[in-house]
């Protein structure tokens, strides 16, 4: 199979599985408890601060400049990412500064991903599909703050975080159309994307159990 081929079977396969992953009901927002935009935009943080982290680790772990650059860009945007949530957290009346979205630790798709060696994988996983799940997800968020009168937080959603994390997800498409050449290389980004949305999965459903937390942004 050609690169370009893979490339479409393995979004393709996204898709489907990220259909399962956002089914149409989810997509309508609903308030319960403490479900409220303050709280996601915490899980939010610990999204952001893991993908800036990954991203920063791989950089200095490559010799290939070019993906030396789009980790460089993507560690500068989640960093940005964070710093605006932050903000937003004290405009909403949370001190963000006092905060630390790691205090429990890196989570098991962090943990995962740090895992990966190769950099076929680590594109497929956390760039091509982390950040595809990523704006199905903040699609969601953004729907949700519309539905809780939010504006200036589906604003920022929308005109800056989401079209940046479709950029990751774009970055990913590229480095893959130049790595995924080999059927060996082939089979370890199918098998790395799987997990990852394996781990999404399982991670959103944990939220749901144990928090009640569903619409989290993701990164
Ligand atoms: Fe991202
Ligand atoms: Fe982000």
């Amino acid at each position: 199979m050609t690169a370009q081929e893979f490339v479409a079977q393995l979004d393709g396969e996204n898709q489907r599985r990220l259909g399962l992953l956002a089914p149409a009901d989810t997509l309508k927002p609903e308030v319960e408890g403490d479900l409220n935009v303050l709280n996601l935009l915490k899980v939010a943080l610990r999204n952001e601060i893991e993908a800036t982290e990954i991203a920063a680790r791989w950089l200095v772990t490559t010799d290939d400049v070019d993906v030396k650059l789009a980790l460089a860009r993507q560690v500068g945007d989640e960093a940005k990412h964070y710093r605006m949530i932050a903000e937003r957290l004290r405009a909403l009346g949370f001190a963000a500064t006092s905060f630390d979205p790691l205090a429990k630790g890196y989570g098991p798709l962090f943990q995962y991903l740090d895992t990966l060696k190769t950099t076929v994988e680590r594109v497929a996983a956390g760039q091509f599909t982390r950040e595809a799940i990523a704006v199905v997800k903040n699609r969601q968020f953004i729907e949700f703050c519309d539905h809780a009168g939010d504006r200036e937080t589906a604003a920022m959603y929308r005109d800056v975080i989401e079209p940046d994390e479709r950029y990751h997800h774009e970055l990913g498409r590229t480095l893959l159309l130049r790595l995924a050449t080999t059927a060996e290389a082939q089979a370890a980004a199918t098998r790395a994307a799987r997990r990852t949305l394996e781990l999404a999965d399982e991670l959103q459903k944990k939220a749901l159990a144990t928090a009640g937390i569903h619409h989290a942004p993701g990164c």
